[in-house]
């Protein structure tokens, strides 16, 4: 039986748990756990007789679940509850909740069942836990945004991907530290998976390509599967880095962005889904360290924004995760037919939302079907990139309280998210556009938009406001204890609401921004127009709201802020910014506590600028 046991591990099998994922089959292959994200429930499936067992709530947006060694036990990571939930999935119950670090994201666990390795997505660590202790041995520094992970087979590496950056590093679990980072392009981005080969020392990343200078459609986004190659650690990354277009990959056949890749156990056969056009290819791996991958046939079809991609311990059946049909379909891998589609849950939130969400996450809203609007808004945050727009650099903000903080875009050239029409008609989406009839042409920058009124045109186009509208702040984890500030952060609200420095004077009321949609708009110079010679509408600005500020990855419209001091400091010389020269280094680093401690409360869910397009929840964290 021992020796068995050796030959399976030493032949590589793979087990339940490698990689991070929305789905995990369990190591004897008759059960499939699965994150309904938007449900905040898992469900539990009978693989043999392909029937759910058990829908269970588990808590705040599930993104990672994991079998602990043949089960009945599992866990799952809440992204907006911070906590790894342990599961009987026998009985259908949750056993205990541990509270972790902020925005557990991925989650594996060891052969054995003792360990779990969680990655936190801010502020970029990862967490070991004590399975049957229940309890958080270390957390190590990972990189940042750290979201894919991945363990290898003999347990003493872990590999973690950044989101933004899509660095992949190495974390050695002996020196409890990264070992070594492989670096990519800087224009790569949007990676939060990562999956070993189970035999080569391969790493495979599913991301997309962002190019900011390229704003017109095609050379915008790109989708890619970057492929590491880890037993090289002398070489210079672009030696043991290696990514594949996965546009020309399929010749004419368009893709958008990859999700999540999975390989067969005897590492054959590689599968890729695309969460915007909605397809999986279906390729043969290369052992030749060169073309790496073949596919075997063009991509095809599958569900509605594929999230997941899961293949059986035997190597005989695939599962796809359709996350907005709330559906797992089951494929045969050599035939690569579709044997049957299993409900999940029912769908959340209401019909309009779920068709909103549809909209936002389909790049065949653009016309070349290259783009979705989330693959600069991914589930509503950003896509950490500022983009070269005609009118200038522009970040991209995360969407959350949108609902309150219109009007929209920092030059508030448009009150309503329905306007975005604009944005599907341009030569960024390049498509027809969801209502029928031509719109008033936009003439230069002249915000047309502000007299063409969008809402009531379109079903669908009110669904994709009320979606966009929807997301919601969290409680910043830089408190030290919920609703409260440090006494650094107390300090720094002083200043902050100090006269002399005039910062609530702007940025006032419960969103800290003085935005409205009354006429006229509140717009300030704060002497931030001048940074970009290629700004053609500034110098004046809507107020950003602070909320969630801490987990910006640069600052203000033109994103040439690196860091809040920064905001204070180089980019307010002339103290047009609120008054800060006067402020001593200790003050300013006070000030920053405070911002970075923004939200401590939650804001009202209805303030008298609340657009009427959204989702009502009740304000729960995003
Ligand atoms: C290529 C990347 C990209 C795509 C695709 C994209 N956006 Fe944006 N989005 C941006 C940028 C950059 C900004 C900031 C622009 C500005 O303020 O002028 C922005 C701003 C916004 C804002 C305003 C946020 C605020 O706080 O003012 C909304 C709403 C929005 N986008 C929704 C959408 C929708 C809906 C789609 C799909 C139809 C979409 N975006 C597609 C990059 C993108
Ligand atoms: C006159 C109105 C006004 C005052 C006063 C003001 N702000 Fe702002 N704030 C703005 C505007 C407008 C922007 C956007 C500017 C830009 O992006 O170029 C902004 C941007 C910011 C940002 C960047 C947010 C982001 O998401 O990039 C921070 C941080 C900030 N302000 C903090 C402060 C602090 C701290 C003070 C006081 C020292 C202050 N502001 C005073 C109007 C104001």
């Amino acid at each position: 039986m021992r020796t068995l046991l050796l030959m399976l591990l030493s032949c590589g099998l793979i087990h339940a748990g490698t990689s991070n994922s929305l789905l995990d089959v369990s190591p004897d292959g008759k059960q499939l756990i699965a994150a309904n994200r938007d449900n905040d429930s898992v469900t539990i499936v009978d693989l043999a007789t392909r029937k759910v067992l058990h829908e269970i709530p588990v808590g705040h947006h599930p993104e990672g679940v994991s079998w602990v060694g043949g089960g009945p036990m599992a866990l799952v990571t809440l992204h907006g509850g911070d906590q790894v939930v342990f599961i009987d999935t026998t009985a259908g119950k949750t056993l205990h909740k541990l509270k972790v670090e902020n925005e557990p994201y991925g989650i594996v666990v060891t052969k054995d069942g003792k360990k779990a390795y969680v990655s936190h997505d801010y502020p970029g660590l990862v967490s070991e836990i004590d399975i049957d202790a229940r309890k958080v041995l270390r957390t190590i520094k990972s990189g940042e945004w750290s979201r894919g992970i991945a363990i290898d087979n003999d347990e003493k590496m872990v590999y973690v991907t950044d989101f933004y950056a899509v660095k992949l590093h190495a974390i050695d679990l002996a020196a409890g530290k990264v070992v070594d980072t492989w670096s990519g392009h800087e224009t790569q981005n949007i990676c939060r998976h990562v999956v070993l080969h189970p035999k080569r020392p391969k790493a495979y990343l599913s991301h997309i390509v962002s190019r900011v200078t390229h704003t017109e459609g095609r050379g915008a986004i790109f989708p890619e599967v970057t492929i590491c190659d880890l037993w090289q650690p002398k070489k210079p990354d672009d030696k043991r880095r290696k990514s594949i277009a996965m546009d020309t990959y399929n010749g004419v056949y368009v893709t958008a962005n990859p999700w999540e890749t999975a390989l067969t156990p005897d590492g054959k056969k590689i599968f890729t889904v695309y969460a915007g056009t909605d397809d999986v290819n279906v390729s043969t791996v290369i052992d030749d360290d060169y073309v790496e991958m073949e596919r075997i046939s063009l991509p095809f079809k599958v569900g509605k924004n594929p999230r997941a991609v899961r293949v059986s311990p035997n190597g005989k059946e695939f599962y796809i995760f359709n996350t907005l049909d709330f559906a797992v379909s089951v494929y045969d891998v050599a035939s690569l037919r579709k044997e049957t589609t299993i409900t999940l849950c029912q769908p959340p939130k209401s019909p309009e939302w779920v068709r909103g969400k549809v909209l936002f996450q389909t790049a065949t809203l653009s016309g070349a079907k290259w783009i979705s609007c989330s693959s600069c808004h991914p589930d509503g945050l950003t896509d950490g990139r500022t983009w070269h727009n005609g009118e200038g650099l522009r970040r991209v903000p995360p969407l959350l309280g949108l609902a309150h903080t219109h009007p929209l875009h920092w030059s508030a050239d448009r009150d309503e998210v329905q306007d975005f029409e604009y944005t599907i008609r341009s030569k960024l989406m390049n498509a027809r556009g969801l209502v029928p009839g031509p719109l008033k042409p936009k003439v230069g920058f002249k915000p047309i938009e502000l007299d063409e009124k969008m809402s009531d045109r379109s079903k669908d186009l009110d669904a994709l406001a009320i979606y966009t509208n929807s997301f919601n702040f969290r409680l910043s984890p830089h408190l030290s204890e919920s609703g409260k500030l440090s006494p650094a952060a107390e300090r720094g609200k002083a200043i902050f609401t100090n006269k002399e420095t005039n910062c609530a004077s702007c940025h006032s009321g419960p969103f800290y921004s003085d935005s409205k949609l009354a006429k006229p708009f509140n717009l300030h110079d704060v002497g931030t127009g001048l940074d970009d010679p290629g700004e053609k509408i500034g110098p004046r600005y809507d107020t950003p709201t602070l909320l969630g500020v801490y987990r910006n990855t640069q600052y203000l419209h033109h994103g040439k802020a690196k860091t809040l001091m920064d905001v204070l400091t180089t980019f307010n010389l002339k103290d047009q910014h609120g008054k800060t020269s006067h402020l001593t280094k200790e003050q300013k680093e006070d000030l920053v506590e405070f911002l970075k401690a923004l939200p401590y409360e939650m804001p009202p869910d209805e303030v008298p600028n609340t657009v009427p397009y959204r989702y009502k929840d009740k304000m729960k964290p995003d």
